[in-house]
């Protein structure tokens, strides 16, 4: 097979990286030439993050700024497919990701190409999405598909856990109590089975369906609360950023918006679902299926 594939993302752990591996396992089976490039930025994020310096990334992934890579080669001028693996970041594209997006070499590569998306989020990853998507339409690229995988446990335990794995960079389990952090092993494995789907419409070059086809197959994982819950936080994101990034006491206040944080999943988060789920909920499923379906598409 003559086909030509890009796979380029970031991964600090190792499990966007196993994404995309099993993902592409299929292609590369079918003998198309699979091209994998991992980004790095200059200035590394180490992993594993201190709380500190993990709340310190939060006003730049939700202002967009952009970070220098260490230069990377692309072998072909032209790609039949690019797989772009991102991630949220406070929900936001990662740093290096929004990096990547308005980098040049990628910019020149992008353009007029299928591009396939993934991310391994812990549960909130629309917003990002979104702004991926944004980016990618943008510098002319066409989404062909978006595949999602999220930590499936409730969001307070996926907090705990995510936690203990990205502060002590092993994805083991906390106390030996909680579940493992971050995608489980088998919806990673699972990936082969969005890889096949993705196969004949590689080989054909024809695109339409093929979103289509991975909802069916569970690729994209929506979940209503956590939809409202995203939604519900943005704006505070931006507007916790702006007044950050103003402040010459910017630590302080990283550590304020720490508990902001703590206070909005323990105590807000409850509230905020409790009250949509008496007084919204019931009256609005059109308005929800819509909205959810907004998040599946592709335009
Ligand atoms: C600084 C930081 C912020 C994150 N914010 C989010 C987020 O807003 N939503 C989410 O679902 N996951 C979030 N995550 C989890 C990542 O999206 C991702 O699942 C995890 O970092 C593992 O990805 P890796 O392959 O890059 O190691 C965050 C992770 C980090 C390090």
């Amino acid at each position: 097979m003559s086909k030509k594939v890009l796979v380029i993302y970031y991964s600090q752990s190792g499990q966007l990286a196993d994404i995309v591996d099993c993902l592409t396992a299929p292609l590369v089976e079918a003998g198309a030439s699979i091209e994998k490039v991992a980004i790095q930025p200059v200035k590394a994020y180490p992993f594993p993050w201190s709380a500190e310096r993990f709340y310190s990334v939060m006003p730049d992934c939700v202002l967009g700024v952009t970070a220098e890579l260490e230069p990377f080669t692309l072998k072909e001028q032209a790609y039949d497919l690019i797989v772009l693996g991102y991630q949220a970041w406070f929900l936001y594209p990662s740093i290096p990701v929004n990096s990547l997006l308005h980098h040049p070499a990628f910019l020149a590569v992008v353009k007029d190409t299928p591009v396939m998306t993934v991310t391994g989020a812990r549960n909130m990853w629309l917003n990002t999405f979104l702004e991926v998507k944004k980016t990618l339409q943008k510098a002319g690229a066409r989404l062909v598909g978006n595949i999602a995988l999220i930590d499936r446990h409730l969001n307070h335990i996926s907090f705990v856990t995510i936690f203990h794995w990205l502060l002590r960079g092993k994805k083991d389990r906390y106390l030996n109590i909680f579940p493992y952090p971050g995608v489980s092993a088998a919806d990673i494995a699972h990936c082969k089975v969005f890889g096949a789907l993705l196969l004949p419409h590689l080989l054909t070059d024809q695109w339409d369906g093929l979103q289509e086809e991975l909802i069916r197959q569970k690729a994209v994982n929506t979940r209503y609360p956590l939809l409202l819950l995203e939604s519900k936080a943005i704006p505070t994101y931006v507007v916790w950023a702006n007044f950050i990034v103003k402040k010459k006491k910017r630590r302080q206040w990283l550590a304020v918006f720490k508990y902001y944080l703590l206070f909005s999943l323990f105590v807000a988060a409850p509230v905020i679902l409790a009250v949509d789920a008496v007084l919204i909920r019931p009256f609005s499923s059109k308005r929800i299926n819509a909205k959810k379906q907004y998040y599946l598409s592709l335009n």
